[in-house]
């Protein structure tokens, strides 16, 4: 599980999912860039009698990648589902932001999935097993009334990088899927989002009139679905971006 942790107190998509995951059974790797937060959310797993371990690992740096991959490997002899959590909602466009934050996004989005399946993968296929997850965001299909297009773009390609690896990989007993959350009530949103509104009671006041059910969603609804999809129930089930939204996507306006 790539960013097992979360930015800030309370629980994020990531942590939350993690905890789930345990809860249902399995050893989770919580793998971070910092430290703190991947330990935080391994230790909430060993309190609740769970099993799981720390890392330490850049998602977008291949050659961490590759070396978390084979320590887990050493470790546990198999990976079953490889969860894709990291991401990040650079705001500006063009004018605003820099080439390098452009590629920040990108990296952070879409690239952090090509690296965890570039070093998983041949596990997974030597196995003929394995559920690849990726967190995508309903940003990758709708425009969310934020000014963030390395976003948007970002996400896109998380979406159908997921549905062709899906298909490449559909005969060999691998599932791809996606999960796009919609307007979520996370850590994530004090960090990323807030500076779009006056205040952080403004933002969540807004974010929740904006969700169809009147409140946002919390990140055990995407962890919930991130245990279907990770689950031998979702057999069937390859290519998809599920929205997790409250209906958000199927509104006109
Ligand atoms: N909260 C929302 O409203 C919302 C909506 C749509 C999509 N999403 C998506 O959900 C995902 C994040 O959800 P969350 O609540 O767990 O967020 P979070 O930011 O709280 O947690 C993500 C974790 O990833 C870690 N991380 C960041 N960069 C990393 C890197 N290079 N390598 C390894 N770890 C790294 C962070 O330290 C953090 O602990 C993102 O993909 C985001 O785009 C969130």
């Amino acid at each position: 599980m790539f960013g097992a942790g979360s930015v800030g107190p309370g629980w994020g998509n990531g942590k939350a999912t993690a905890v789930l995951f345990a809860r249902e059974g399995a050893h989770v790797a919580c793998v971070d860039v910092n430290e703190a937060a991947a330990r935080e959310t391994a230790d909430i797993i060993a309190k609740e009698g769970g099993r799981a371990s720390a890392h330490v690992c850049d998602a977008t740096n291949s050659a961490a990648v590759a070396a978390l991959v084979q320590e887990v490997i050493s470790a546990h002899g198999r990976i079953d589902v490889l969860h894709n959590n990291v991401g990040y909602a650079s705001m500006g466009g063009p004018i605003e932001l820099d080439e390098a934050t452009w590629q920040r996004s990108l990296d952070l989005n879409v690239t952090t999935c090509f690296l965890a399946a570039k070093h998983v993968l041949p596990h997974m296929l030597a196995r003929k097993s394995g559920a690849i997850i990726n967190v995508s965001s309903v940003a990758a299909i709708r425009y969310t009334g934020y000014p963030y297009p390395a976003y948007y773009a970002a996400k896109a390609a998380v979406n159908n990088f997921t549905m062709g690896l899906a298909l490449q990989y559909a005969r060999d007993g691998i599932r791809v899927n996606a999960i796009m959350p919609g307007l979520m009530n996370t850590p994530l949103i004090h960090q990323q989002i807030s500076g779009q509104y006056a205040s952080a009671d403004e933002m969540v006041a807004a974010r929740d009139a904006a969700s169809p059910t009147g409140k946002m969603g919390t990140a055990w609804d995407i962890a919930h679905a991130a245990l279907f999809l990770a689950s031998d129930e979702a057999g069937y089930i390859t290519g998809v971006a599920l929205a997790v939204d409250g209906g958000l996507t199927c509104r006109a306006a």
